[in-house]
């Protein structure tokens, strides 16, 4: 298949833009598979009212067809057609957030969407992304749109345009380019079925900016213990992980020098995960500095390209710095520790 590639300003308004959206729209109405550029990550959009969209969604991935996807709509009004009922919790994030980097979890109102898109399940994970482009793709299907991360199944998520041609490439119709995304991490996945909401994904929205918005917040215990299924059926799957192993330290920066010395001495090519403060102080063959430590928002925004920058090395073992688990940090440390497979070590 030949992917159509399209750059678009994101004044979205421009004449020639609004030609190219028509085209990535219309494909999406012909229910083709499109890439396109939302604040967190790039999403791979499907019509998720058509069994056939959903299906090339899962194709084009390799993803586990238990694993649901995300409905991104541009209009709140869009929900009534597809969700039960707006619990008022749901409501009151939705007003605070939306658009933004959170998905709500709703029961779900049959015979609408696509079975596969919901992967059977009674409930549906729906989200309005924050993005000019994805809000004008959006806008222009008219349609509710299941979208998942732009990657093929197991890879880092992807931010620019380039990370989704690397992956997907002569398997979709369709990317949109529109320039490397904002907040680097997906969405926060809420529940809002119950009468707490529960986060079942970290992501771009914090645990206390939702505290702050509602209240009373749980986190799925499963995000901190490896032997509970996750609620959130993908977050059993080993995601993001680099080609070569990574291992999270628990120490201080010559704790991890140590550490690369020695793998050195075994003939090993030895990469290290940092951030710019850090930089000039290691002696390794590969390192990235990704964002800077004392603002976790650019080390969010870098995070997965700077895994996929060691994949383009020779690098046999990567070490990387641990981070606070507040605020962004806990999205960080929930991926890195993923990346990881939970190898954690300290000297
Ligand atoms: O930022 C994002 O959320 C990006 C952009 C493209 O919008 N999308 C994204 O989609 O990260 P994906 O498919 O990579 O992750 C969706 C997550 C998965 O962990 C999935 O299991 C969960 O949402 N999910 C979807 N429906 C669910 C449901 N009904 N109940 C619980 N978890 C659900
Ligand atoms: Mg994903």
């Amino acid at each position: 298949m030949i992917t159509k590639r399209w750059s678009v300003d994101n004044s979205v308004d421009k004449e020639d833009s609004y030609s190219q959206f028509s085209q990535a729209a219309d494909l999406l109405k012909n229910n083709e598979v499109v890439a396109f550029p939302t604040e967190t990550v790039y999403g791979l959009g499907g019509n998720a009212e058509n069994d056939e969209a959903v299906r090339k969604i899962f194709e084009a991935k390799g993803r586990p067809s238990d694993n649901p996807l995300i409905i991104h709509i541009a209009d709140k009004g869009q929900l009534d057609a597809f969700v039960t009922e707006i619990p008022q919790n749901a409501q009151a994030l939705m007003d605070r957030f939306w658009p933004g980097p959170l998905t709500l979890i709703f029961n779900l109102k049959e015979g609408v969407l696509s079975h596969y898109a919901t992967a059977d399940l009674s409930t549906v994970a729906v989200r309005m992304p924050d993005h000019p482009v994805a809000l004008a793709l959006l806008n222009k299907t008219g349609l509710p749109i299941a979208a998942p991360s732009a990657n093929r199944s197991g890879r880092p998520s992807p931010t620019t345009a380039d990370h989704v041609w690397e992956d997907l490439n002569g398997r979709i119709a369709g990317l949109v380019d529109g320039g490397p995304t904002g907040v680097g991490v997906e969405s926060t996945v809420v529940d809002c079925t119950g009468d707490v909401p529960v986060i079942l994904r970290p992501g771009g929205i914090t645990r206390e900016q939702l505290e702050e918005a509602v209240g009373e917040i749980r986190v799925d215990p499963a995000l901190a213990d490896e032997s509970q299924a996750p609620k959130s059926p993908g977050m059993k799957y080993r995601h993001y992980a680099p080609d070569a192993p990574l291992y999270l330290v628990e120490g201080t920066k010559e704790d991890i020098q140590h550490f690369v010395e020695d793998k050195k001495k075994e003939g090993l090519s030895v990469g290290v995960l940092t951030t710019s403060e850090n930089l000039e102080f290691y002696r390794a063959d590969f390192i990235y500095a990704c964002g800077q430590r004392d603002k976790l928002e650019t080390v969010a925004s870098s995070l997965y390209e700077a895994l996929r920058y060691f994949n383009t090395t020779d690098a046999d073992i990567i070490f990387c710095e641990m981070f606070p688990g507040e605020g962004v940090g806990h999205a960080i440390m929930n991926r890195l520790m993923k990346a990881a497979g939970h190898r954690v070590i300290s000297r």
